[in-house]
């Protein structure tokens, strides 16, 4: 199995480019999305600093519903167009959030949150659901994090036969 070293010492850029290229290893040779999404919810928790909670919510029957992720047990059920997954999922496009307390609607899952950032999982046309990450820090995430995080989602999109998320096993 892949040891994980830490990118939290590293300059954030480089951070990132340790944990995509991270990604396509673990990737490699493994088509299911949801295998591969538990894992890289573990490599994102594990390789950025000051996160508290990273993981996805899988759009179901029009509904984001709990997927993998790291940290406190979290809601199970977001309609679309509700809190910051809602909105990003709603608007397709990544969402930063410097101060959730400031987000009108934000769900608060976890007390410790203060800052998130949520990057929709578009991929072959249609939206798969979101990949949300959040902080204890205020203002914790910047363009960087989320031009990062959308090569992130994109290397789990093309290595993931999404046909395990709807239930199929080829
Ligand atoms: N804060 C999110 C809900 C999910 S948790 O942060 C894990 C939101 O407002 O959509």
């Amino acid at each position: 199995m892949h040891a994980l070293e830490s990118t939290s010492h590293l300059p954030k850029r480089q951070a990132y480019h340790e944990i995509h290229t991270q990604l396509t290893g673990i990737f490699s040779g493994e088509r299911d999305a949801l295998a591969n999404a538990a894992n890289m919810a573990a490599v994102l928790f594990q390789g950025l600093p000051a996160l508290n909670w990273a993981g996805f919510y899988l759009l179901k029957n029009g509904e984001l519903v709990l997927g993998p992720f790291q940290g406190k047990v979290a809601c199970v059920r977001i309609p679309m167009g509700r809190g910051v997954c809602g909105t990003a999922a709603a608007q397709r496009q990544t969402v930063i959030v410097p101060d959730v307390h400031a987000f009108p609607g934000h769900i608060a899952c976890d007390t410790d949150s203060a800052s998130e950032v949520v990057v929709p999982l578009n991929g072959g046309g249609r939206l798969w659901g979101v990949l949300d990450l959040d902080s204890p820090h205020l203002n914790r995430f910047d363009a960087d994090d989320a031009r990062g995080l959308e090569r992130a989602v994109s290397l789990w999109l093309d290595a993931s036969d999404m046909d395990y998320l709807l239930g199929r096993y080829p």
